[in-house]
């Protein structure tokens, strides 16, 4: 892993009225790696992301991206960075097959001014064998895809437009296993190309074995971060539902 963290979020804050919903939370994320975001519903999580994403403007706080400063105002600013989320929704077009999906609003034209479907099929393939390589009929409208192949369109449009940082909010909130297991796959093949995931989710089931490290908010708050191979589950749900830090190792206690 690089020294540079490919994102730092330091101090931020966001309140709506009287509801603090991110108050002084840290967290970072370095190029391959996969950091959970976990905690209770309302905990600001979301919330948190989105000011990532620029769809929310912070109260407080610095983002920096790759070491430098950066403003991310606006969605299109996230864009700029190599910031990329996939929400729970999708926002597919659901009559539209995957091509369509995936350069829908950013097509590809021939010279003459008319859509290159054929270099939009070819682009398309070349991106879903790489993630999901069993994914074949990517000619259907995504309507009819299973809920996994629908996770695979909208990845592929993410990393076809240079996601550097990924930011998946509650990925497999709505699939079965099969498909939980398809998106496992889809984020251990992310990782191997560098880009750096923020996983969302209340439940750390869903991520604890694909996490680097887990972030633990409460409240608005950060209760702490921990590698995942340094903690168990049962220690990250005293962090989830107590908001407590587990004890420290003996070792460590010894400095
Ligand atoms: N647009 C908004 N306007 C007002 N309050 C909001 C808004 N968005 C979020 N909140 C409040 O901010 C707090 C944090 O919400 P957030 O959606 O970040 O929680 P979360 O951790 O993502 O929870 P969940 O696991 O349910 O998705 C909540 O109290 C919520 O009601
Ligand atoms: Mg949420």
């Amino acid at each position: 892993m690089s020294d540079v963290p490919l994102v730092e979020m330091k101090n931020m804050h966001k309140r709506f009225g009287g509801v603090h919903a991110v108050s002084g939370v840290s967290v970072d994320l370095y190029p391959g790696e996969v950091v959970g975001l976990l905690g209770h519903n309302g905990a600001g999580k979301t919330v948190l992301m989105k000011i990532l994403s620029g769809a929310h403007r912070p109260d407080g706080g610095e983002i920096l991206i790759n070491g430098k400063h950066v403003d991310i105002d606006n969605p299109r600013a996230a864009h700029e960075q190599g910031i990329e989320t996939i929400y729970q929704t999708l926002a597919l077009a659901d009559n539209l097959d995957a091509p369509a999906n995936l350069f829908l609003g950013r097509e590809l034209m021939t010279g003459v001014g008319t859509l290159d479907d054929d270099r939009m099929e070819a682009e398309t393939r070349r991106v879903i064998q790489r993630l999901n390589p069993n994914f074949k009929n990517i000619k259907d409208a995504v309507r009819t895809m299973s809920g996994g192949q629908r996770q695979s369109v909208a990845i592929a449009r993410a990393v076809y437009f240079d996601a550097k940082i990924l930011i998946m909010d509650e990925p497999t909130a709505a699939l079965g296993p099969h498909e939980t297991a398809m998106v496992a796959d889809l984020i251990k093949q992310l990782k191997k190309e560098g880009i750096g995931i923020f996983l969302v989710s209340h439940d750390l089931h869903d991520v604890f074995d694909l996490s680097d490290r887990v972030s633990v908010m409460k409240n608005g708050q950060l209760v702490g971060t921990r590698r995942t191979t340094e903690v168990t589950k049962d220690d990250v749900l005293g962090m989830i539902i107590l908001g407590k830090l587990p004890e420290q190792g003996k070792v460590e206690n010894l400095h």
